[in-house]
C-alpha cells in the first residue's frame, strides 16, 4: 500500500519538515504518573494549561454532565488515558499556532473544531463505549487527524492553494496530489506527530490511513476499534463540511464515493445518518461558540 512505502522512507519524509515537539510537561507527567495528586500539583502550576485543560473537559464535544471546576476532580473523573487525550488536546492548538502561518490556519481550526466536535458527539450518541472507545478518544482523532496540514503549509505556502482542487475534482485523491506536488502527505505527517506525542497508538493508525480508499471500501476488515473510528471519522468530516472549507465545494468526493460502505458498516440506514446529523448538530454549533470564547 502506497502508505506503507512512504512510512518505510520515515526519515527521508520528515527532513525538511518540522514536528512539533510533544511539550516538555508531558515528560514531567508521566514521571509521577499514574499518582493523580502529583499530576494535577504539576498542571496546577501552569495556570493557563490548567484552564485550556478545564475548558476541555468542560467543552460542549466532550459532553461531560456536570461543571467541573478542579484539576484533580477532572483528573479523577477522568481516568490516566483520557487525562493525557485531554492534555493533548489543551495543547495543539497553541503549539501548532506558534510556528505555521497564521493567517491560512483559520479555516483549518474552524474545520478541525466542527470535526472534533462531530467526533465527540457521535462517540456519545452511538455509544462507542462499546468498542472501548472513549469521547475523548474520539474527540482527539477528529482535533490530530488533519494535524499534518499544517506542518505541510509551514513547509510550503501555498499548501492549502495546491491541495484545493482535488477536493473539487476528485479525479486524483488527495493524499496522491500532495505526494504528487509535495512528496509527501498530511496523513504520514500526522501519524508521526501523534506518535510522538504519545496519543493512543488507534489514533495515529487512523489518521495514517484516512484518505486511504481502498482500506476505507474495506473498512469491516479492519480491526474493530480501528474501522469504527475510521467510520466515524469519515462520517464526521461530512458532517462538518470539510470539502467545502478546503475545497469550497458543497459535496465530498470521497463521501460520494465510500457513503453507503461507511453507514452500513456502523449499522446506519441513509435516515438513521440524517438523524444522527440533526442530532449532533448542537453539539458543533455550540463547541464552535465555545471555542471563541476566549
Ligand atoms: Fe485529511
Amino acid at each position: 500500500m502506497t502508505e506503507n512505502v512512504r512510512l518505510d522512507q520515515a526519515e527521508d519524509i520528515l527532513k525538511g519538515f518540522k514536528l512539533p515537539p510533544q511539550p516538555t510537561i508531558f515528560a514531567e507527567l508521566k514521571k509521577v504518573a499514574p499518582d493523580i495528586g502529583k499530576m494535577a500539583h504539576i498542571v496546577e502550576r501552569d495556570p493557563a494549561l490548567a484552564a485550556s485543560i478545564l475548558k476541555v473537559v468542560n467543552s460542549p464535544a466532550i459532553g461531560m454532565a456536570n461543571k467541573v471546576t478542579s484539576i484533580k476532580h477532572a483528573m479523577s473523573l477522568l481516568g490516566l488515558r483520557s487525562i493525557m487525550n485531554i492534555i493533548n488536546a489543551a495543547f495543539v492548538k497553541r503549539t501548532i499556532s506558534g510556528f505555521a502561518n497564521m493567517d491560512q490556519l483559520n479555516n483549518f481550526w474552524y474545520s478541525t473544531t466542527k470535526i472534533a466536535a462531530a467526533m465527540g458527539a457521535i462517540a456519545r450518541h452511538m455509544n462507542f463505549k462499546q468498542y472501548d472507545i472513549s469521547v475523548d478518544d474520539a474527540y482527539c482523532l477528529g482535533l490530530f487527524h488533519n494535524v499534518g496540514m499544517p506542518m505541510m503549509l509551514d513547509k510550503y505556502e501555498d499548501y492549502f492553494q495546491r491541495i484545493r482542487p482535488t477536493y473539487q475534482k476528485g479525479n486524483i485523491g488527495l493524499v496522491e496530489a500532495e505526494n504528487h506536488f509535495f512528496g509527501t502527505n498530511h496523513t504520514v505527517l500526522g501519524f508521526y506527530m501523534t506518535k510522538g506525542w504519545g496519543l493512543p497508538k488507534v489514533i495515529g493508525d487512523v489518521i495514517k490511513i484516512h484518505h486511504n480508499l481502498e482500506l476505507i471500501g474495506n473498512v469491516d476488515t479492519l480491526d474493530e476499534k480501528t474501522g469504527v473510528l475510521l467510520a466515524a471519522l469519515k462520517m464526521a468530516e461530512q458532517i462538518g463540511g470539510e470539502a467545502e472549507e478546503f475545497g469550497g465545494v458543497d459535496y465530498n468526493v470521497e463521501w460520494v464515493e465510500m457513503s453507503s460502505t461507511i453507514t452500513s458498516f456502523m449499522g446506519l440506514s441513509v435516515h438513521d445518518f440524517f438523524d444522527l446529523e440533526d442530532a449532533i448538530f448542537d453539539t458543533i454549533e455550540a463547541e464552535l461558540e465555545a471555542s471563541n470564547q476566549n
